[in-house]
């Protein structure tokens, strides 16, 4: 859905899937407004703003979104981040002496290997950035991952540091369209790091993990290790 021209039979598959999962999330908003629960569908059910509701499809539209965003980017910058840990063992092994450093660690690990490496924007006026002028109508690839490497921006960019206190990466964006979930994902990755530091504390890549196609979202197909 987000990678730059993708073959025609992916996307196809696409629009299919898209289309059987609309229909399966019409059917599970009719029950969860038959039978209001204590969770999200309900709540989306519910929402208002004076008279105006969400309208099915608004609230199909952002289930889709949630969980694709939700769940698609937390996933790969989990791995992303492992796999960068056990290439930086030092690093690793500092974190694995000191969990108290997981909050600048997750940072540290959005910043180094994000998992949206790119997003597009339509260009809605003629704009001038740094003398050149783009017109209105144009797309533009925003690079998050060589942004965050900026060396104007980051003192000695290319190295791993889970220390590193000041980290203004742009992993979750920026402006209006800033992640919503940036601190469920904060919160998702130090839970989920945390728990496997002290409960696989000695956990160990046991092959070398090969990417997903893909350029817009960054991850591996699988990571093996082992515990
Ligand atoms: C490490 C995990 C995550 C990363 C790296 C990430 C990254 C991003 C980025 C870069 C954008 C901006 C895209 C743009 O410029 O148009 C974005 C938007 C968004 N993210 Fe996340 N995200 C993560 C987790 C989550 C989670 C857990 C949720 C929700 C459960 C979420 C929900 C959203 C939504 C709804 C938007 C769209 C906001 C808008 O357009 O106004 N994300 N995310």
């Amino acid at each position: 859905m987000f990678e730059l021209n993708p073959p025609e039979e992916t996307a196809r598959a696409a629009v299919r899937a898209s289309v059987e999962f609309s229909a399966y999330l019409r059917g599970l908003i009719a029950a969860r407004r038959a039978n209001p629960g204590p969770d999200l569908i309900t709540a989306l059910i519910a929402a208002h703003d004076e008279d105006d509701r969400l309208s099915e499809q608004e609230i199909v539209s952002t289930c889709v979104l949630l969980l694709n965003a939700g769940h698609e980017a937390t996933v790969n910058a989990t791995a992303n981040g492992w796999r960068v840990l056990f290439r930086h063992p030092e690093q690793l092994a500092l974190l694995r002496g000191d969990h108290g450093l997981l909050p600048t660690a997750v940072e540290e690990l959005l910043r180094y290997d994000t998992p949206v490496p790119m997003f597009a924007r339509w260009v809605l006026d003629d704009i001038e950035v740094d003398g050149t002028v783009i017109p209105r109508g144009s797309q533009v690839a925003l690079l998050f991952a060589s942004a965050n490497r900026d060396p104007e921006r980051f003192s000695d960019p290319e190295a791993l540091d889970l220390t590193r206190q000041d980290n203004p990466h742009i992993s979750f964006g920026a402006g209006i369209h800033y992640c919503l979930g940036a601190p469920l994902a904060r919160l998702e990755m130090t839970a989920s790091f945390g728990a496997l530091l002290r409960r696989a504390p000695r956990m160990r890549l046991v092959a070398e993990p090969e990417w997903k196609p893909g350029f817009v979202i960054r991850g591996l197909r699988e990571l093996l290790v082992e515990v």
